[in-house]
């Protein structure tokens, strides 16, 4: 069964423990179909957003494939190897998960068709994997180079993931912010989006407010008011311990006749606190961070001495900021030299009203970018944040890779005319199969097309008239309604996602239609489905790779 907010979209029938052949493959097709239908109408950027509610409420609204299906309650077993394949898509591509989503529905309704013309699910999956291939070589063939310093080109790509995602207000400044994040961050190994860059958010303000800031934002406040709300050229000592006076274990006792004993006892509990505010001092220090308390009279202390403190930082944080300012992690103070400290050209408290973050500017580690969003409402936030988590990565994916291509179903009408072209070249059942894969793929051109409300039949003849005389590029431009070269525009996308889309769709597909026999396993009741299954292999069952084509 699946639920989209709590409404039930396909059940399993709980009386039967066994479905085989037609009647299994047919339940599993429409369960993986209506999976695709659900997620359909959001694709590109006119589509429409879904509004998600959990069990306690809390409303999430977002046009992101991805995110529709993470959230939606999956328990088919069909169903659950679509949402499978939106994750692969993600975490190999960083965007297309509707795409492939909807490919993936749409082979499966053209396969149900062939199955009704008697043509053996194993058959159909070679014809799959045959154009799959041949659409591969088709878009390569169409990609164009791009270097890592035409930043224009990097613009475009992360303003087409952007769009149509809740970042309409200020689309221009977020993408040309993405570009920047990516380009600060990028190594020519491995550029790594997850450890350098950080996304935090601030109710207030509108998504124009959101910036890029170079370094690293904690979310607290100085330690205490009378120290300075700002360091230049900030030299940083970093502990995973506090700095704390040492009480006298509570089982001694302390004989005080005097006001002066009184005061030696005093003086001798806070004079291992000022020898450790003192060594830090003497290294140089300026500003502490501690994984534990800092208490009142160690705080006095460190006001005293102009030092700012943030304590009680959570070790995620102190991770990130022992990377960004390049300090070594110390667990006494009293062992703290020179040269174990962070730096940063600037550590200030800024913020509005009593809420106040600390920002580290100019780090030792340049790679250490925070994205800082604002925004008037959570749910957009949110949104906003996977909107430029889809770009971020269609960037990176861009520089590892160097190859973009058109976008607004250009590729997808030139795929399908070279597939019906080499459909005509094979014989018998296979040439059916090839041609239902070039069906498909046009599924994608008319859902964006259908999402803009222009009809499907009109506008794809005109798509496929201008390929068939060599315009390669034509594509529809959603925002004027036109079919247009999309050259001319900013519609502009990775050709790995492209690619990859193509993968996990087919291999969705052909996983699916492979079933023939749907049981009741012993110990569940339902078919035992480990989320964390690779969508390659399912149950026992090997998904079919690319690579074996040809063979059975
Ligand atoms: N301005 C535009 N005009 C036409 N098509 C666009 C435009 N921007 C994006 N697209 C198309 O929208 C599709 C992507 O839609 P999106 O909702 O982001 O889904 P996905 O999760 O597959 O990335 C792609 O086919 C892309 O080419
Ligand atoms: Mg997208």
């Amino acid at each position: 069964m699946a639920a989209l907010g709590g409404q039930p979209i396909i059940i399993i029938d709980p009386g039967k423990k066994r479905t085989t052949g037609r009647d299994a493959q047919s339940m599993n097709i429409t369960a993986a179909k209506a999976i695709a239908q659900a997620v359909k109408t959001t694709l590109g950027p006119k589509g429409m957003d879904k509004m998600l509610v959990n069990g306690v409420g809390y409303v999430t609204i977002t046009n992101d494939g991805a995110e529709i299906l993470r959230q939606m309650d999956v328990q088919h077993p069909a169903a659950m190897m679509m949402v499978q394949i939106s994750r692969t898509q993600e975490k190999e591509a960083g965007d297309g998960t509707t795409s492939a989503v909807v490919l993936a529905g749409e082979l499966l309704t053209q396969a149900q068709k062939l199955i009704e013309l008697e043509v053996h699910p194993t058959l159909i999956i070679k014809g799959y994997k045959m154009a799959a291939k041949k659409a591969q070589e088709v878009l390569e063939s169409t990609a164009i180079n791009v270097t890592k310093d035409e930043t224009e080109v990097l613009k475009k790509i992360a303003l087409t993931a952007l769009s149509g995602k809740g970042s309409e207000m200020a689309l221009d400044d977020l993408a040309t912010l993405c570009v920047e994040a990516i380009q600060a961050i990028a190594d020519e190994t491995e550029t790594d989006i997850e450890h350098n860059i950080q996304i935090i958010s601030q109710r207030g303000g509108s998504i124009k407010d959101t910036k890029l800031i170079k370094g690293m934002v904690l979310d607290k406040a100085r330690a205490h008011k009378n120290m300075p709300k700002k360091i230049d050229n900030a030299k940083i000592a970093i502990l995973d311990v506090g700095i704390e006076v040492q009480r006298t274990s509570t089982s001694s006792k302390i004989k005080i006749s005097s006001p002066e004993q009184m005061d030696e006892a005093y003086q001798e509990e806070y004079q291992t606190v000022k020898d450790q505010v003192d060594a830090l001092v003497a290294a140089g220090v300026n500003v502490l961070v501690t994984q534990k308390g800092i208490d009142d009279i160690s705080l006095h202390y460190l006001a005293k001495l102009n030092i700012m403190a943030i304590r009680r930082v959570n070790e995620d944080d102190i991770k990130k900021l022992v990377r960004a300012t390049g300090a070594t992690l110390r667990s006494n103070s009293m062992d703290i030299s020179p040269e174990d400290l962070g730096s940063a050209d600037l550590v200030e408290e800024r913020g509005m009203g009593n809420y106040k973050m600390l920002y580290f500017e100019g780090c030792e580690n340049p790679k250490a970018v925070t994205i800082d969003v604002h925004s008037g409402a959570d749910f957009i936030t949110e949104e906003v944040k996977r909107a430029l988590d889809d770009a971020l990565n269609v960037v990176k994916v861009v520089l590892d890779e160097g190859k973009v291509m058109y976008g607004g179903g250009a590729p997808e009408i030139e795929v399908a005319m070279h597939l019906r072209e080499y459909a005509s070249t094979l014989s018998g059942r296979e040439q059916l199969a090839v041609s239902a894969f070039a069906e498909a793929m046009e599924g994608l051109p008319r859902s964006l097309i259908e999402n803009s409300g222009l009809d499907p039949v009109d506008m794809l003849v005109k798509l496929r008239s201008e390929h068939n005389n060599g315009n390669r590029t034509v594509g529809l431009n959603v925002f004027t309604g036109e079919v247009s070269d999309m050259s001319n525009t900013n519609v502009v996308e990775p050709l790995k996602v492209k690619v990859q889309s193509i993968k996990s769709a087919v291999d969705a597909a052909a996983m699916i239609l492979r079933v023939d026999d749907v049981f009741a396993s012993k110990y569940t009741g339902l078919m035992d489905v480990d989320p964390e299954h690779r969508i390659d292999s399912y149950d026992g069952i090997q998904a079919p790779s690319l690579e074996d084509i040809g063979e059975d």
